[in-house]
């Protein structure tokens, strides 16, 4: 399975980037923690772009490339699955990740988009998460920013993977188990037919209506 995330800060690229990796067994490739660990070790690349981070600014388009392609090119060798989480961030990362995938032939079979519409919930989370983890970004000024930033660069590429047919929606505002469940029944559900399918033939698949019958009206007991 090759899935790729599209979300704003807060909704849960992260949490269910690892549960979907571990239930594939497939690397998780973050673009957020491969920098934030070139920062941590005080590598010529975490000097580079440590206040990028702590400002919410996107690095440069190259550098999170060649980490990607390093990283896939180690997922193939592994067996061709992987769950990107971070990437691509704008226009210019999708479609440079796109050739990146084709020449490996690793394009994505899924873009998963975790639909989370309500800001003032995801300002909550990523502030309970930074009195835990301490995140440079996890300022509100910064996390508004961020999310800012999302909306301006990021989720226009949503239309671009709903016109190549392989979109898949849910609403990421519920309990974590919740949402995970409906990721992983829409994927198992496909995964026979993912590499089977012609790319002209593809239908994306909005599953956020679909909320009551995953929980939808139960109260989220984590924030
Ligand atoms: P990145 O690490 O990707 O940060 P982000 O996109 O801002 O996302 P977050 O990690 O804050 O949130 P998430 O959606 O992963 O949610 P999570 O599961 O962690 O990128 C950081 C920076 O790196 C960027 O700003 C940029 O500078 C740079 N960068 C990275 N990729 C780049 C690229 N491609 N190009 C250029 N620059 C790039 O959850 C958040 C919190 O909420 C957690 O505490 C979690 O426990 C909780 N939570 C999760 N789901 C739920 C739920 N359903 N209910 C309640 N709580 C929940």
């Amino acid at each position: 399975m090759r899935v790729l995330l599209v979300a704003p800060p807060g909704a849960g690229k992260g949490t269910q980037g690892a549960l979907i990796a571990t239930h594939f067994g497939v690397p998780h490739i973050a673009t957020g923690d491969l920098l934030r660990d070139h920062v941590a070790r005080g590598t010529a690349l975490g000097r580079s772009v440590r206040d990028h981070l702590s400002r919410g600014e996107l690095v440069p388009d190259e550098v999170v490339l060649d980490m990607v392609g390093a990283a896939f090119t180690e997922a193939k060798a592994a067996g061709g699955g992987y769950v990107l989480d971070g990437m691509p961030r704008n226009m210019a990362q999708a479609r440079a990740l796109y050739e990146i995938g084709r020449n490996l032939q690793m394009t994505a079979n899924v873009a998963l988009h975790l639909q989370a519409d309500d800001e003032e919930q995801l300002i909550r989370r990523l502030l309970a998460r930074a009195a835990l983890e301490g995140r440079s970004d996890d300022t509100e000024p910064v996390i508004r920013h961020r999310l800012a930033l999302y909306h301006e660069v990021t989720h226009p590429i949503v239309d671009w993977y709903a016109s190549r047919g392989i979109l898949v929606s849910v609403d990421a505002m519920r309990p974590v188990e919740r949402v995970a469940r409906q990721i992983l029944t829409a994927l198992e559900a496909m995964r026979p037919l993912v590499d089977l399918v012609p790319e002209h033939a593809r239908r994306s698949i909005d599953l956020t209506g679909l909320g009551a019958a995953f929980g939808r009206n139960d109260p989220d007991p984590v924030v």
